[in-house]
C-alpha cells in the first residue's frame, strides 16, 4: 500500500470532517506527495482535525462549496490529482429528517459538479495518467434500507433507500455510476457501515454518549435501543478506502465492514462500562448506565445495518486491524483528552435531541 501511494497526488473532498480528517491523516502518513482537502467548512467540519495535516508540506487545503462547479474545475487543475476521494456531504441521519433540502443540493448537486470538473480534468489527462485516475466515491450501506434479523448488505443488494439522507446518497451513487457508463469516468464506489473514533462529531451515536457519559448528562437511547448497526473503526475504513483506489477495479462497488453488528444498547452499555473502568463516572453519578433513558423513536429508523465484505476482502486483501472493544476504550479516552477540539464542536452543536420531524421547510443547514 505505501508504494501505490508514495508521490502520489491526491484530492479530498470534505478532508475538514470526521472520516475525511483521518483520510487526509493515513494519506499523509504513508508518503504521499500531495494530499490536498476541497472543504466549505459546515458546521460538521472542525479546523482542529487538520492541525497536524496543516503542518506537512505536502498538504494544502481548499476551502469551497463542492457545488461549485468553477471552484472544482480550479482545484483539479491546481491538484492535478492521482485519485479523487469524495467525501464532502451532509451525513446525519436526523438532520436530514429535520432540513432535507440542504442534502439534496450538497450530496445530489454536489456530486454532479465534482463529477462533472473530474471528467473534464480526466479527459484532458495523458493516456498513462488517465490509466492511473480513480474517482473513489465514498457512499453508504444506508443506501440498501433495512435488513431483517438475518442477511447482509452485498454490492448486488438492491437500492431502497429510506431517509432523507440515504436517499440522497443513493442519488449520488446513480450520477457516479452514470458518468462511469456514459463516459468511461474511472471510478469505484463503497457503502461502508457506521464508523467511529478520533474527530467524529458528538451528533453521532458514540461520542454523543461518550460525552454526555463523562459529563453526567442522560443518554438518550432511540426505542427500545434494539436497532442494529456494524460498527467500524475508522481508521480501517480509510485503509479499506486507499485499498479500493489502488487495487479495486474500475465501475466496481464494495461494501465495508468488519463483520461487527451489534444493538445499539449493547453499544451505550459498553460505553458506559469503558467510562466506569477508566475512572471516569461523573461526579454524583453511582455507574454510568444509570443515565440511560429510552426516548421516543426516529421517524422510519432503520432496523439493522450488516455488511458482508467478502468481495473486498477477495479482491484486495484488506483485513479491519481493529478490535471493536479496544478501539472503543481508546475513542472514549480520545474525547476525554481533547477537549479544545469539543468544545469548538459545541460552538454549532449542544447535545440537543435531533430528528423528530421538519423544522425549517425551506432551511439551510446551520
Ligand atoms: P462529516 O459530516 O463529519 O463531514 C462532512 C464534511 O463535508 C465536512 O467537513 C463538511 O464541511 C464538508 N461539506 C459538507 N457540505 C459541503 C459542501 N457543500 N462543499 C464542500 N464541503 C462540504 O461526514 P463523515 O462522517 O466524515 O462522512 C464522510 C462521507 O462518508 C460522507 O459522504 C458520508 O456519507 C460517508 N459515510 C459516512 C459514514 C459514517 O459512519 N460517518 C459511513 C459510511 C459513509
Ligand atoms: P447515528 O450515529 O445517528 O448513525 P446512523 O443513523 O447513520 O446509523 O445513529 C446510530 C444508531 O443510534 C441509530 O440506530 C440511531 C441511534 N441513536 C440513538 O439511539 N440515540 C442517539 O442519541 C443517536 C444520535 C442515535
Amino acid at each position: 500500500m505505501t508504494k501505490d501511494l508514495e508521490g502520489s497526488r491526491i484530492l479530498i473532498t470534505g478532508g475538514a470532517g470526521f472520516i475525511g480528517a483521518n483520510l487526509v491523516e493515513a494519506c499523509l502518513r504513508r508518503g504521499a506527495g500531495r494530499v490536498a482537502v476541497l472543504d466549505c467548512l459546515t458546521y460538521a467540519a472542525n479546523p482542529l482535525s487538520l492541525a497536524w495535516a496543516r503542518q506537512q508540506k505536502a498538504f494544502a487545503f481548499h476551502q469551497a462549496d463542492v457545488v461549485d462547479l468553477p471552484a472544482c474545475k480550479k482545484i483539479l487543475a491546481e491538484v492535478h490529482p492521482d485519485w479523487v476521494f469524495h467525501l464532502a456531504a451532509e451525513s446525519h441521519v436526523d438532520r436530514s429528517i429535520e432540513q432535507p433540502l440542504p442534502f439534496v443540493r450538497t450530496n445530489v448537486q454536489g456530486t454532479a459538479s465534482l463529477l462533472q470538473a473530474s471528467l473534464l480534468h480526466w479527459q484532458a489527462l495523458p493516456q498513462s495518467s488517465q490509466d492511473r485516475f480513480r474517482f473513489v466515491h465514498v457512499s453508504t450501506d444506508e443506501v440498501f434500507g433495512s435488513l431483517e434479523q438475518d442477511g447482509y448488505f452485498r454490492e448486488d443488494t438492491p437500492v431502497a433507500p429510506r431517509s432523507p439522507y440515504a436517499a440522497s446518497k443513493a442519488a449520488s451513487d446513480h450520477l457516479v455510476r452514470a458518468y462511469g457508463h456514459t463516459y468511461g469516468l474511472p471510478y469505484s464506489m463503497t457503502h461502508c457501515g457506521n464508523n467511529f473514533g478520533p474527530y467524529q462529531f458528538p451528533e453521532k451515536l458514540i461520542p454523543l454518549m461518550i460525552l454526555r457519559a463523562l459529563q453526567g448528562k442522560s443518554l438518550p437511547v432511540y426505542g427500545q435501543g434494539i436497532n442494529i448497526r456494524d460498527w467500524i473503526q475508522v481508521e480501517d475504513h480509510c485503509q479499506a478506502l486507499l485499498q479500493v483506489a489502488a487495487r479495486g477495479r474500475a465501475g466496481q462497488a464494495y461494501v465495508i465492514g468488519a463483520r461487527n453488528d451489534r444493538p445499539n444498547l449493547e453499544v451505550v452499555e459498553e460505553i458506559c462500562e469503558v467510562v466506569d473502568r477508566l475512572g471516569l463516572t461523573a461526579p454524583g453519578v453511582r455507574q454510568s448506565r444509570d443515565l440511560i433513558r429510552f426516548v421516543e423513536d426516529r421517524p422510519g429508523h432503520d432496523f439493522r445495518y450488516a455488511i458482508d465484505p467478502a468481495k473486498l476482502e477477495r479482491e484486495t486483501g484488506w483485513r479491519p486491524q481493529r478490535e471493536f472493544s479496544q478501539a472503543l476504550h481508546e475513542t472514549v479516552l480520545w474525547y476525554q483528552e481533547n477537549q479544545p477540539w469539543v468544545e469548538e464542536c459545541e460552538k454549532s452543536y449542544a447535545g440537543q435531541r435531533l430528528g423528530l420531524g421538519l423544522t425549517s421547510p425551506g432551511g439551510k443547514s446551520s
